[in-house]
This record gives structure tokens, sequence and C-alpha cells, in this order.
């Protein structure tokens, strides 16, 4: 049966579904994208849109009538909501996987029940919790927002007791939980798929580079050791079996000063660290992730050519329209979200270096350090 397929968030994710969603006519007849921004990036790529706030029940209730099948691609959705349309719609990821997820400590909870390596942490209700804590984990701390975090902002680090207080105010009544700090020696990867019929996939390891807690470089393959990828995968794939939500998720690792993987967080979504698929993997993440939630084979998920993917940030201090760059050529792919508006740190695009004949990482690092000065944003 070919299905309308809804999506909630038609940012730069829900775009690039769409574009992997109108190239499957077969399966997808029609895409609508729930998203507040008028004009939003999937809608400029043959999106339907529904111009509403994400979590606005009407309008989330209109999108399920209108779909056959919805998903998602931010993870602050209301699960009650969603929950509450499934009999309209068929919901993937599924609003109980969605509602474990989106809530650190129940995420963590979650995982930690299940064997899977991560940080210590602890639930905190008052600024007390913290003061009992910290002399069991150490400094530096982090404590963290359990919801609706993004790009480091629900994050606030710890380094003395003089600065709980600081910390616990920029909260301002938020819940919380304190989290031990991992020196890690890399953060890493592994964007995960699991089908409808429970076939789960996974990409191989990729290795992630952030400048102030926003993904900025994704090198694929991780310059780590085989035993080291193999840990990552196998962790990936347990999590997957465990977690039971059909679709594409990005799972974010790091990888400790002794070559162990712990578990930083889950998406439930397609991932930034999963860009580079586009062009350097046998099957996008954004084709896969259709595979999953359609219940159809999911398509091989093999590394053709080592990549780089590289954020297209906004330069800080600057907003306001901008110059298109033009970079792309052969083994350069640029893709631009269509934002009209440049914002400090806003993601406006990314480009992937690929390495089609036979390039090593070493050697697209170089080419990469001369296409950063061409890619800085500058006004129109
Ligand atoms: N326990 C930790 N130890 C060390 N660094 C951390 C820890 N947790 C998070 N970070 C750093 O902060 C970044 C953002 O944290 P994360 O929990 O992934 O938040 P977000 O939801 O904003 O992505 C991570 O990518 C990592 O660089
Ligand atoms: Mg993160």
């Amino acid at each position: 049966m070919v299905k309308i397929l809804g999506i909630i968030g038609g940012g730069q994710l829900g775009m690039m579904i769409t574009e992997a969603a109108k190239k499957m006519p077969e399966h997808i007849s029609k895409i609508i994208v729930l998203d507040p921004t008028e004009n939003c990036s999937a809608a400029q790529v043959g999106a339907e849109q529904i111009v509403a706030d994400f979590k606005d029940k009407d309008a989330i209730i209109d999108l399920a009538n209108k779909s056959d099948i919805i998903t998602y691609e931010i993870e602050s959705g209301d699960s009650d909501v969603l929950k509450s349309v499934e009999k309209n719609a068929e919901i993937n990821p599924s609003p109980e996987t969605l509602r474990i997820i989106q809530d650190k400590v129940l995420q963590k909870s979650f995982l930690l029940e299940n064997d899977i390596p991560i940080p210590g942490f602890i639930k905190i209700e008052k600024i007390d919790d913290i003061k009992d804590n910290v002399k069991n984990f150490g400094f530096p701390v982090l404590l963290k927002a359990r919801r609706d975090a993004y790009d480091g902002r629900g994050n606030f680090k710890i380094d003395s007791e003089d600065k709980i207080q600081k910390a616990f105010d920029y909260f301002k009544g938020q819940n919380l939980l304190l989290e031990k700090f991992v020196p890690f020696k890399m953060e890493v990867s592994v964007i995960a798929s699991r089908n409808t019929k429970g076939q789960i996939k996974t990409y191989p390891l990729v290795e992630n580079i952030h400048e102030e807690n926003i993904l900025r470089e994704t090198i694929a393959p991780a310059r780590v050791t085989e035993e080291v990828t193999k840990k990552a995968e196998q962790i990936a794939e347990k999590i997957m079996s465990v977690l039971q939500g059909a679709g594409t998720f990005g799972i974010e690792m790091f990888v400790t000063q002794d070559d162990n993987i712990v578990i930083n967080e889950i998406a439930p979504r397609v991932h930034n660290s999963g860009h580079h698929t586009l062009q350097s993997s046998e099957t996008s993440q954004f084709e896969q992730h259709l595979r999953a939630i359609l219940g159809l084979e999911l398509g091989g998920t093999k590394l053709i050519h080592n990549t780089i993917m590289y954020n297209i940030l906004g330069t800080k201090e600057f907003e306001g329209e901008y110059q298109p760059l033009d970079i792309s050529n052969d083994n350069l792919f640029l893709k631009m979200y269509g934002k009209r508006i440049s914002k400090p740190l806003r993601k406006l695009g990314h480009f992937n270096l690929v390495g089609t004949n036979g390039e090593s990482i070493d050697q697209l690092l170089q080419k990469l350090e001369i296409l950063k000065e061409k890619t800085i944003v500058i006004s129109a």
C-alpha cells in the first residue's frame, strides 16, 4: 500500500527525510510536515506543511488524520498526545520509545537496567542533592536538564563547590540530573536502525568533533582500533534490540582513556553524525529510516568511501541574510538547508568530502583545512 507520510518537524532532518521519501514513490505518495516556521526546509523540497507548534495538540491530530504513518525529526514531541493519536496513524519510533528516550533520567535508567555502560548519574530534585552527590562523583561534574536539551544548552559543568548555586539557578526549576564527567579520548557514534519486523542494522562507527558543544565534523570511519569499533557496534546492536523502537537512531558514545565504550545519549531520530551516509554509504540514513518504519528490508550499511562531514554554521556575531556558498565538485557535496537568515552557530548546511579516489582520512583532513575558509558565512 502506498502511504502518506507525516513528519513532526520540517528542519534539515525533515528536509532530508522528505527528499529520501520522494525517491520512493512506490511506497510514499505524499509527505506532510508539521513545523512552526512558514516555508520550512522540508516544505522547500516538496513536503506539504501544517504551520503550527510541535506541541500543538490540534495540529498533531490534524497531521494524524491526514497521514498513514507518522515519524519525527525532533525528540521533544508530547508522547501522551502522540499516544492518543496512534489509532489514526502508525507512529514510529513509538510514543513509548520516545517517552523513555526524551527524558535523560528514564533513558539512562533504562540503559542501566539493560547492562549498557553509562557514566554514573543521579536524579536531582533540590540543590542539596547536588551538594551530597558531588562528594561521590568528584569534580568536575555535569548538571544536565532531563528534557529538551540540544547543542549542549542543557548542560552545566561544575568544577568547584562555589559553582553549585550558579549551576542550579541556570536551569530555573527544570528537572535535572547530575552526571560524572568522562575525560574521554574521543566522541564517537553509531547510526542504528531497526525495522518494524525487528531486523537491525548498524552503520560503521564514526568519530565526532564538537566545538562549543555543537557537532562540527564527523570522520567516517572513526580512527580507533578494530577492537573499539567492534565493542561500540555490539553495544549499539544490543541497545537496538532492547529498545524495541522502529526507526533510525543516533547513539552517541565516549571512548574512554582505556578504550572502553560508555554511552552518552541516544537520539530517537536520524542524526547529524549520519549525514555522511548520503554519499559515503550504500544506503543513506534517511532512506534507512523510511525503510525501517515502513517495514521494508533494511538497506546495506557498508561504508564505501572514507568521508568527512563538515557542518556549515552561522558565523558568530552575525545575524542576517548571507551570501550563497559555491564549493561543490566531484567529491565535495554541499547541502544547504534553505534557511534564509544566518544566526550565530546556527546549522545552515553541511558538506561531505568524499574519498572517491581512495583518499585516506589524513588526505581528506588536509583538503578540509582549505575548504573551511571557503565556507565562512558572510553577509549578503
Ligand atoms: N558525562 C560527560 N562527560 C564529559 N563530557 C560530556 C558528558 N556529557 C556530555 N558531555 C559533552 O557535552 C556534549 C553535549 O552533551 P549531551 O548530553 O550529548 O547534550 P545534547 O543533548 O546537548 O547533545 C557531548 O557531546 C560531550 O561533548
Ligand atoms: Mg548529544
